[in-house]
């Protein structure tokens, strides 16, 4: 499960994602869509821990990233499409 709770990121006057909150249950395919710029690779990049929130929280499992034991076993992240290989399926990707 991850819990995004009150995620904030600025840059600084520029707010790239503002107070946002949800939940993703396991075991049920989530869409997360939004116009260019709306702040999706940045929660993404939050998620995962590449990016330090300004405001707020995310968990994945209860913990954060870097609190994950292994946490490339665990995950698995295709943050651009442009990272995708044509020789592989899309089950295979995942
Ligand atoms: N490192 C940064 N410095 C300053 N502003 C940033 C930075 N990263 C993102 N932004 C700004 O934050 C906002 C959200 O950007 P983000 O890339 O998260 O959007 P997105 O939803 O992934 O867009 P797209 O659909 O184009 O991929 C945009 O206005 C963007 O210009
Ligand atoms: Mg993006």
């Amino acid at each position: 499960m991850i819990e995004l709770e009150g995620l904030t990121k600025r840059y600084g006057e520029k707010v790239a994602v503002n107070n946002l909150s949800f939940t993703v249950r396991p075991g049920i395919v989530t869409g997360f869509l939004g116009p260019n710029g709306a702040g999706k690779s940045t929660t993404m990049r939050m998620i995962l821990g590449l990016d330090h929130p300004t405001a707020g929280d995310v968990r994945i499992d209860g913990k954060h990233y870097h609190q994950l034991k292994d946490p490339l076993t665990y995950i698995g992240a295709l943050l651009e499409a442009k990272a995708w290989h044509g020789g592989r399926t899309a089950y295979n990707h995942l």
